[in-house]
């Protein structure tokens, strides 16, 4: 059942509201519970608390009815005035302004300090945040020493991870999380560094010199400099480039509570700094079910080599022996990720530029065939934000493996909107969920050891 959000110009009260309540019975007491039912901002968004089914016990020192939800499929973290997301009908909205508009209208620092502020900047506002985040661009000279001590064909996303992670080691004072003039300092400095660090990691798995950043460029413009520049004094990046990096970052900015963003609200809320925070967001987005989808997409193309064998691999992802058709299939979106579809006409303007992608044909046939066929329509499975991406950065030259780092530097801005709203909810404390155990009851210890150290250890000790 998709959901209707109200498209009111009144500014949201954020607070979830009664709008109901669910009568439970218990069967092995025949006691009934009346249950909260809870509603957000949107008619199809309510639930109930989970810890209102801890009062349903059989007996006065059981722990109570907790709620079994693997992987979250039915679970809401927090509440969120973030992102909305409707599956069913496509839609995508940045704090209530559709990411079709901001796509085409609005920069990606606009986007940064929208998802972060929860509206618009004026425009002293965004002069000032533009200047902030422009000269905090640069790194301790040290991160360029640790980044090359990676192997030449490290992983990026491997180097990201860590590089994010070490700066928290060069602003210890990050740790102040509760004084908003640090975590504000904090989320500038990430959020201007994450072009920088990604440059970095690009350029050493290159083996070229690291290219410092230049404050006379747009974010934009500064990060593919610090990418692509050679000897030439001042790097003149393609234009076309430039609005497809720019809509891409905004397309990748927040996408409410996926995997990476929700490991960064877990780690967050243990109240470590958000340098250590945010490198658990990289850790999770990493992954090829999450944004290492895009690198796999390409991977995938590869493989098929030729749109004659499409309908072959289509088979053998139908035939269930694990190949999926990656970019596709979303835990959300039942219909076209509306992502997708600005994606894949950026990827036609693009290829306009600069000459057809043979790949491409690939991926058209790929989405005409898997869009027809039961299979993917039966598991509402549609082309996701991650099929057409990969197309459009390797048209710009980026290696298949740095694709998720791009997707990275896009999703700081949401990974630090979504960590200091996580901070300010007077509802959240420390992510530690519950489990239902199913392994041994209490059993004596008795070891099935003769020897607690075998000769080849005693050997190793003498050596
Ligand atoms: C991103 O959460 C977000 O918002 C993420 C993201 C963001 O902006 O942060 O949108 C970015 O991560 C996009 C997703 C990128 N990943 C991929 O493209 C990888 C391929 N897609 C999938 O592996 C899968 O669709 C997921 C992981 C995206 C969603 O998985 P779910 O919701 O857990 O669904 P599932 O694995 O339970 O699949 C349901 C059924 C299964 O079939 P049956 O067991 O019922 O027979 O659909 C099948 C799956 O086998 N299926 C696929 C498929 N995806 C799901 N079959 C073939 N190809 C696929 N891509």
């Amino acid at each position: 059942m998709s959901k209707t959000q109200s498209t009111s110009e009144q500014t949201p009260s954020g607070e979830l509201r009664n709008t109901g309540t669910l009568e439970v019975k218990d069967s092995r007491t025949d006691k009934s519970y009346s249950i909260q039912i809870l509603q957000g901002g949107v008619e199809g968004d309510t639930a109930a608390r989970a810890m209102d089914f801890r009062q349903i016990k059989t007996s006065p020192d059981e722990f109570g009815l907790m709620t079994y939800d693997p992987a979250f499929m039915n679970t809401a973290s927090c509440k969120s005035a973030i992102t909305f997301i409707d599956g069913d009908k496509g839609i995508l909205r940045y704090r209530g302004y559709p990411i079709e508009q901001l796509a085409e209208k609005a920069t990606f620092l606009e986007v940064a300090w929208l998802l972060r502020h929860g509206e618009l900047p004026s425009q002293s506002e965004y002069d000032q945040w533009v200047h902030d985040v422009t000269f905090h661009t640069y790194v301790h000279e040290n991160i360029k020493t640790f980044l090359q001590g990676f192997r030449y064909d490290a992983h990026p996303m491997s180097m990201l991870c860590s590089a994010v992670a070490a700066l928290s080691s060069f602003y210890p004072e990050a740790k102040a999380i509760h004084d908003p003039e640090q975590r504000n300092i904090s989320i500038v400095r990430l959020l201007a560094k994450m072009p920088t660090l990604a440059a970095f990691c690009y350029r050493h798995i290159k083996g070229l010199p690291f290219i410092y950043p230049d404050n006379s460029l747009s974010y934009t413009e500064n990060f593919l400099s610090m990418v692509a520049r050679m000897s030439e004094p001042k790097y003149e990046a393609n234009p076309v480039f430039v609005k497809a990096l720019e809509i891409l970052f905004i397309l990748h900015a927040d996408h409410e509570q996926n995997c990476s963003t929700s490991a960064v609200r877990a780690v967050g809320s243990s109240q470590v700094d958000p340098f250590s925070a945010v490198a658990a967001g990289v850790a999770a987005l990493y992954g090829p079910l999450h944004g290492g989808a895009n690198e796999q997409v390409l991977r995938m193309i590869g493989e098929i080599g030729h749109p004659k064998n499409v309908a072959g691999f289509i088979d053998e992802v139908k035939g269930g022996k694990g190949a999926r058709l990656m970019g596709f299939g979303h835990r959300v979106y039942k219909s076209y990720d509306p992502r997708a579809k600005i994606v894949k006409a950026l990827a036609d303007e693009v290829f306009k530029q600069v000459g057809m992608d043979k790949d491409l044909e690939i991926a058209l046939k790929l989405e005409e065939a898997a869009l027809n066929d039961e299979y993917f329509i039966s598991r509402k499975l549609y082309p996701n934000v991650d099929f057409y991406t990969g197309l459009i950065y390797r048209s710009m030259a980026f290696p298949t493996d740095f694709f998720t780092v791009l997707f990275a530097v896009a999703r700081a801005a949401g990974w630090l909107a979504q960590w200091e709203e996580m901070l300010n909810d007077k509802e959240q404390k420390i992510a530690r969920p519950r489990q239902i155990y199913v392994g041994y009851g209490e059993r004596p210890y008795t070891s099935k050891l003769t020897t607690r150290f075998p000769s080849t250890s005693k050997d190793a000790l003498r050596k």
